[in-house]
């Protein structure tokens, strides 16, 4: 059997986020070294006391949990409204965690971590890329110990969930997006163009139903939740951004991309935090990032649901 990608998940949850999260730690294709949290669903404290009622919660307490960057590097908090205030809207009976919270910065957790490590990682970015952003500014050293970054962000060819031209998670904090994409880093980017193909609609909220166990129906809470949300603001289900992007480093082929030149828009007027996708390679910049085009959601949703049916059995 090959061996489990060591990966570090940043995030926001956020109801996907929790999913994907949830996803990593039963698929034993992946080893997650740690959570790292940042602002971006929610404020930071609330991300990160979400993250660990989800840890608490699947019984993986053993997950170290390091909270990260409070606000974006250099524009101020802009908080999302898919999850409403506390990020996990839905599910209000889950307790406060009581896990510790690791000391250090998510920045020097990160660091630490990708030191200790004995080859490279993948870190899985599913919030705004504050933290990441702020990671290569301090430790450019380390650079080469990230085996690859496999994010959720972005909108080339589809309408937005948020201002037409941008997604969230890179609106949010679009330097920090810049500086991941300018990297020279191995970055994948599954954006909108995908995980607005795979919609939690009735048809899965029968098969999570079918689970029928006492986990699944604390997902089943949060998705009604997300969904009705969703549908509220956009007159769809509720996508699964977050676990599309983790799905793909447990499984690469569900996706197809196309390399690119990706160029945030940082000027701040009706585009700000577009990503602009340069496929024909019209300005003659090397691409920098595999850019998702095309998703199997199908295969998606059957693995998505494997692995939900699993945490009982963990
Ligand atoms: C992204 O923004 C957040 O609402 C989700 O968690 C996801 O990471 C989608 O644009
Ligand atoms: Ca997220």
């Amino acid at each position: 059997m090959t061996r489990p990608v060591p990966v570090i998940l940043d995030c926001d949850p956020g109801h996907d986020d929790a999913i994907a999260i949830v996803m990593a730690h039963c698929s034993p294709a992946i080893e997650i070294l740690g959570i790292t949290t940042t602002c971006g669903n929610a404020t930071l404290d609330r991300t990160t006391a979400n993250a660990r009622r989800i840890l608490e919660l699947i019984g993986a307490t053993h997950v170290p949990v390091a909270a990260g960057m409070e606000k974006p590097l250099a524009r101020d908090l802009v908080l999302g409204t898919a999850d409403g205030p506390s990020g996990l809207d839905g599910t209000p009976y889950l307790p406060d965690p009581t896990m510790p919270l690791d000391p250090r910065h998510a920045v020097d957790f990160i660091a630490d971590t990708l030191r200790a490590a004995p080859g490279p990682v993948t870190l899985v970015p599913t919030g705004p890329l504050s933290n990441i952003g702020m990671f290569l500014l301090k430790y450019p050293e380390l650079r080469d110990r990230i085996a690859r970054v496999v994010l959720m962000g972005g909108a080339m060819y589809r309408r937005s969930e948020y201002i037409t031209a941008t997604e969230f998670n890179i609106f949010c904090d679009p330097e920090a997006a810049s500086i991941v994409l300018n990297s020279g880093l191995d970055v994948t980017m599954v954006g909108l163009d995908v995980t607005m193909q795979v919609l939690i609609e009735e048809p899965e909220f029968a098969r999570l139903a079918a689970i029928d166990t006492p986990f699944a129906r604390v997902v089943h809470d949060w998705l009604r939740h997300y969904e009705k949300l969703h549908r509220g603001q956009m007159g769809v289900g509720g996508a699964m951004h977050d676990p599309l992007a983790l799905a793909c480093v447990i499984e690469p082929s569900l996706i197809t991309t196309r390399d690119a030149h990706v160029a945030i828009d940082l000027t701040a007027t009706h585009a700000f935090g577009a990503t602009v996708a340069d496929y024909w390679n019209e300005r003659g910049l090397p691409p920098n990032a595999h850019v998702a085009s095309g998703v199997d959601a199908a295969r998606f949703f059957d693995l998505m649901f494997d692995l939900l049916a699993a945490v009982d059995a963990t």
